[in-house]
C-alpha cells in the first residue's frame, strides 16, 4: 500500500491530522494498535483552547462541540476559603471550551468514517524504516499477516508508549523528565458541577480540582499518595476529603453521588527533542507529556498538529519545504 502521510496512532493527534489533511486532498493512512471502542473508552481531559477549536472547525468536526460544549470565560483558584478568579476572555480575548477529549475523538472518528478515511485497527509490531531517507516505509502486522506501507512522511502520533520516538537514534535524541512525588485521584460522577467554572484548590491537606464535562457530569480530583490504589478510596471517603480541601461555601453545596470512573494519574512531565528526524515527525504525547493540571496535553498536541499540517500543505501545494 502507498500513501502520502503514514500516521501512527489513532488518538486525537493522529485523527485530527488525518482529517485536516483530508480537507486539502492529502492522502493518509492511520495505523492504530487498539480497537476503536478501546480508544473511545479512554477518559481524558476536557478543556479545549481556542487553537484546538479553530482546528476542529477547519477539519469540519466542530458542529457538536459548538452545540454541546460549555464556553468558560475564566477559572477560579482557591486558598482555604479565599477565591481568586482569572478572567481568560479579558486577558486573552477568547474563552476556553469545556468539552471532553473523548467527545473530540468521537467526532473525529465519525468524520473520518464519513470521509472514507483509511485506518487499520489492531496493528502490531509497527516498524519505521528509512525515516532518514526520501522514501520511508512502515511494516506492521494485522492478524499475523505482515504488511507494508510506503509513504512520503511519517507522523508519529502514537502517544508516550509508542514506537515513533524510540525510532529516533539515541545519539540524536534528548529526553527530559520530571516525576512529581504525588498522584491525582480522579472520579467522574453523574452530578451537577459544584461551580459554573473550574476551581483549583490549594489546601494544606493537598491540592484538589473541581472540573466538569457537562451540566450533569462532573470530574473531581484530589492529590493522593503515589502508593494509593483507586480501590483504597471509597466514594464516601473521596467526597469527604474533597470537601475538606475546597472553600466551605462550595463544600456546602457540593452534590455527591456514585462514581462512574475512578483512577489515579501519576504527575509526570516529559519532553523529547528533536521532534523531527528526517521524514519522521512527532506529535502530541509521543513528544511531550504534562500532568493533567492545566489541561494542556490535548491543546499542545493540537498545536503540533497545526504546525505539521501547515508544513505538509506548503510541501504538497506550493512545493516548499521551509514549513516542514
Ligand atoms: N502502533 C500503533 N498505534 C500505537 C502504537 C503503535 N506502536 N503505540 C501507541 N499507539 C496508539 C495508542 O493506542 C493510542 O490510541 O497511539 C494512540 C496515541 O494516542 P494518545 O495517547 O491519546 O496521544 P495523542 O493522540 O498524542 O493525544 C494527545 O495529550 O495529554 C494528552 O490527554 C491528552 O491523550 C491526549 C494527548
Amino acid at each position: 500500500m502507498k500513501t502520502q502521510v503514514a500516521i501512527i496512532g489513532g488518538g486525537p493527534s493522529g485523527l485530527l491530522l488525518a482529517q485536516l489533511l483530508h480537507t486539502r486532498g492529502i492522502d493518509s493512512v492511520v495505523l492504530e494498535r487498539k480497537t476503536k471502542d478501546y480508544v473511545l473508552g479512554r477518559i481524558r481531559a476536557g478543556v479545549l483552547e481556542q487553537g484546538l477549536v479553530n482546528l476542529m472547525e477547519e477539519a469540519g468536526c466542530a458542529e457538536r462541540l459548538h452545540a454541546e460544549g460549555i464556553p468558560h470565560d475564566g477559572t477560579v483558584i482557591s486558598y482555604g476559603d479565599e477565591l481568586f478568579r482569572v478572567d481568560f476572555t479579558e486577558y486573552t480575548g477568547t474563552p476556553v471550551m469545556v468539552y471532553g477529549q473523548t467527545e473530540v475523538t468521537r467526532d473525529l472518528y465519525e468524520a473520518h468514517e464519513k470521509a472514507n478515511g483509511k485506518i487499520e485497527f489492531n496493528v502490531e509490531d509497527v516498524v519505521i524504516n528509512g525515516a532518514d531517507t526520501d522514501t520511508p516505509h512502515l511494516t506492521y502486522k494485522v492478524g499475523g499477516e505482515t504488511r507494508r506501507l510506503d509513504c512520503d512522511f511519517v507522523a508519529g502520533c502514537d502517544g508516550f508508549h509508542g514506537v515513533s520516538r524510540q525510532t529516533i537514534p539515541l545519539d540524536v535524541r534528548k529526553e527530559y523528565e520530571k516525576v512529581d512525588p504525588v498522584g491525582w485521584l480522579g472520579i467522574l460522577s453523574e452530578t451537577p458541577p459544584v461551580n459554573h467554572e473550574l476551581i483549583y484548590a490549594n489546601s494544606p491537606r493537598g491540592f484538589a480540582l473541581c472540573s466538569m464535562r457537562n451540566e450533569n457530569l462532573s470530574r473531581y480530583y484530589i492529590q493522593c499518595s503515589l502508593s494509593d490504589k483507586p480501590e483504597d478510596w471509597t466514594d464516601e471517603a473521596f467526597w469527604q476529603e474533597l470537601k475538606r480541601r475546597i472553600p466551605a461555601d462550595q463544600a456546602a453545596k457540593l452534590v455527591t453521588g456514585p462514581s462512574i470512573e475512578k483512577s489515579i494519574a501519576p504527575l509526570r512531565s516529559f519532553v523529547t527533542e528533536p521532534m523531527r528526524w528526517g521524514r519522521l515527525f512527532l506529535c502530541g504525547d509521543a513528544a511531550h507529556i504534562v500532568p493533567p493540571t492545566g489541561a494542556k496535553g490535548l491543546n499542545t498536541a493540537a498545536s503540533d498538529v497545526h504546525y505539521l499540517y501547515n508544513g505538509l500543505c506548503e510541501y504538497y501545494e506550493n512545493d516548499r519545504t521551509d514549513g516542514i
